[in-house]
């Protein structure tokens, strides 16, 4: 199966194919990130917010997902990764309160000039999920679209939790969703391939994405490789994604043993139980009572 289909298909409402938004904007870059990312994070793929919504921005099925939530839950809401604001914007023109943080300031840019366009104040934050502060609690935090995925080593995921924690407001939610890794899929890997056709927004130019994937079985990371092209062949682009796959008793037992009660699972953002087909854990959670954060 595709990456991309495995990545990105799981919200089943397809609006419209891609078209490319034919506007110029610099590419982002990382300079201003952390030198010593676990794993060579951040991901390159998240340096250009206005090709990642050329790929994704016609996805629905978690958006409404999430806006649900927030309507029954309230604010204030964090979310954790928020890219170029695909829920979060959304999210605030229900009025509510929402802070965004990315560690990409380059899907950052794209998430501000949005929100500008739309006249919202929304406060969006460069950090790293895994060591920020912010100094406030939130009823409702959230982390979508397999953002937890990035994080690659225990120690990266103990210290995000340890920061939910810390952010979570007495009787919050924290929800999050991935991927239900498919052992079949995952020990195939896939030699480079044609996987996405699209309009490249900035130059309105026919677009081609190949990819090629290796599944590192030892750190159950999938460790995906995009070669992006442009029809006349001026851009030639190669990227890494790095994608850690979590076994669904195995992320069960990782939000336990780090201050979490599991108060619900979905196998899709339909609300359907999650069962071993699932295409996706979306796991919503409480703070374990008597953890303290740190
Ligand atoms: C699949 S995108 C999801 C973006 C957005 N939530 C959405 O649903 O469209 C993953 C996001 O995680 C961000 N990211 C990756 N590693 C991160 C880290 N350590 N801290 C904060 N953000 C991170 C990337 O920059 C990217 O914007």
């Amino acid at each position: 199966m595709s990456f991309l289909r495995l990545a990105f298909s799981f919200n089943s409402r397809l609006k419209c194919p891609l078209k490319g938004a034919g506007q110029t904007m610099p590419n982002g870059n990382y300079q201003n990130l952390p030198k010593d990312l676990p794993d060579g994070l951040p991901d390159p793929f998240y340096r250009d917010g206005q090709l990642y919504d050329a790929i994704n921005s016609h996805l629905l099925a978690d958006v409404d997902f999430y806006l649900d939530e927030a309507a029954r839950i309230g604010g204030p809401i964090l979310e954790i990764a928020c890219g170029t604001g695909r829920i979060t914007i959304p999210m605030a023109k229900t009025g509510v309160a929402v802070v965004g943080i990315d560690i990409s300031a380059a899907m950052l840019t794209e998430a501000r000039r949005k929100a500008r366009g739309e006249k919202l104040s929304i406060e969006w934050i460069q950090t790293d999920a895994i060591e920020f502060h912010l100094g406030r609690k939130f009823k409702f935090i959230f982390m979508a679209y397999n953002s937890l995925q990035h994080l690659l080593s225990l120690e990266s995921l103990e210290s995000f939790f340890s920061c939910v924690r810390e952010h979570l407001a007495a009787n919050g939610t924290f929800i999050l969703d991935v991927i239900n890794p498919n052992i079949g899929d995952l020990s195939q890997g896939r030699q480079r391939y044609r996987a996405m056709d699209l309009i490249d927004p900035q130059s309105g130019m026919p677009a081609t994405i190949e990819e090629a994937i290796h599944y590192d079985v030892a750190r159950q990371v999938n460790r995906v490789k995009w070669f992006y092209s442009l029809a006349n062949g001026k851009v030639n682009r190669e990227d890494q994604l790095n994608m850690r796959c979590f076994f669904p008793q195995e992320l069960e037992a990782l939000v336990k043993y780090n201050g979490f009660e599991l108060s619900d699972k979905f196998g899709n953002f339909n609300r359907e139980p999650f069962v071993g087909s699932s295409p996706k854990q979306i796991l919503v959670l409480r703070a374990a009572k008597g953890k303290k954060s740190k």
